[in-house]
């Protein structure tokens, strides 16, 4: 390539030889008629080229240092997952070691289908639980608190959809989050993501629900006021409403928010309390809700007489055995005195009735 053709250069870009006495060429692409090739931009133009090369050459290191810290720092808490190419928080990776389904090369992460909304300490988990006997359901392993964090909610619906489990086409997409029903702007936010969704909520007597709610709080303290000394305002013997489990009991406050961006045929509201006594009946209703062929069988529940609750009659890959919700479901209640529970059921009647007359139904609740 270096032999010369009279009155010919050969060039590439900046690199030419115009005089057989000027040794500068390293490539050659093309000889070319002297006439054609236009003057040196640079008196040094070898050096030129060298400097561009490098500028690429630095802007691709850069760049690609840049990209693997990115991936590595999103990353570092639960791994890269290649076939979405997204990274995996850490209780995603628990989803993808637990879940069959996960492990089928069709299997993807979608938007819910329906959400459970609450209402906190009603039977949310349950009603989760049981769902998951489905085959034709796959369920959020934890609760997303997506729409009611606004620090979740600002990283947008592509977050959202990689917190939601592993699913083949025909499933049906399911999580729940049972601070979704109290929490103010979360029905506006459902609603924009997807107005009709299907929404699930768990229902219970509301004195019940607030001393489920007192439990748990009281569990993870070591001293604890009583359940009459949070229930109950000393300065005036009246029910205190500053106590937020007790206003999470008036149901009909946060419906009434829920109604303005969904019809009411889109919510299904689940007993809690006939939960308890006969999940199957419930169970039942949640899949023709959802559209779900009945798969879920009355023998799936066994009364244990120890947990004091139905438990699920399993048979998988695991063998026959018996699975209840964990410890902290089906608490002991403290006995309550019946003073106060007649102060707290007068209290809720007439929030009870205005929600009976929202949801076109009545309940059980004295
Ligand atoms: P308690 O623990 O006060 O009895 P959530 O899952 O929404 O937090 O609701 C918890 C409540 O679910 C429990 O409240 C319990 O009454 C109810 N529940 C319904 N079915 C249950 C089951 N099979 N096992 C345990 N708890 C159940």
């Amino acid at each position: 390539m270096t032999d010369k053709i009279p009155g010919f250069t050969w060039m590439k870009g900046l690199l030419k030889e115009v005089a057989p006495e000027k040794k500068v060429m390293t490539v050659y692409y093309k000889a070319v008629p002297q006439d054609d090739v236009s003057p040196p931009t640079s008196p040094n133009s070898t050096s030129t080229c060298l400097r561009f090369s490098r500028f690429r050459l630095v802007t691709f290191l850069v760049v690609a240092v840049l990209a693997i810290l990115f991936v590595t720092l999103s990353c570092l808490n639960g791994g890269w997952d290649p076939r979405g190419s997204v990274c995996l928080t850490p209780t995603d990776s628990v989803l993808v070691h637990s879940d069959v389904t996960t492990h089928s090369p069709l299997a993807r992460q979608v938007l819910p289908h329906c959400i459970i909304i609450g209402v906190r300490k009603a039977g949310t988990r349950a009603v989760l639980q049981y769902l998951q006997l489905h085959p034709d359901v796959a369920v959020a392993g934890y609760e997303v608190h997506f729409f009611d964090d606004n620090v979740n909610y600002s990283q947008g619906l592509n977050f959202y959809r990689r917190q939601m489990p592993y699913s083949l086409k025909h499933q049906l997409t399911i999580e729940k989050t049972p601070a979704y029903f109290h929490t103010l702007k979360v029905p506006e936010r459902v609603a924009k993501m997807n107005n009709s969704i299907k929404l699930i909520l768990v229902v219970r007597q509301p004195v019940q629900r607030l001393i489920s709610s007192y439990v748990q709080l009281a569990s993870k303290k070591d001293h604890f006021p009583t359940f009459e000394e949070k229930v109950i305002d000393p300065d005036n013997d009246e029910v205190n409403e500053n106590f937020k489990p007790v206003k999470r009991s008036l149901y009909y406050i946060f419906m009434n928010r829920w109604l303005k961006h969904f019809r009411l045929d889109q919510i299904h509201i689940v007993d809690g309390d006939v939960l308890i006594h006969n999940p199957f009946q419930e169970i039942y209703n949640v899949e023709t809700f959802l559209g779900l062929e009945h798969k879920i069988s009355k023998d799936t529940f066994t009364f244990n007489r120890t947990k004091g609750f139905y438990c699920l009659k399993l048979d998988d890959e695991l063998g026959k055995r018996t699975k209840c919700l964990s410890k902290s479901k089906g608490r002991k209640h403290p006995p309550v005195d019946p003073e106060v529970l007649l102060k707290l059921r007068r209290y809720y009647k007439s929030a009870n009735d205005l929600f009976f007359q929202q949801v076109h139904r009545r309940f059980k609740w004295s």
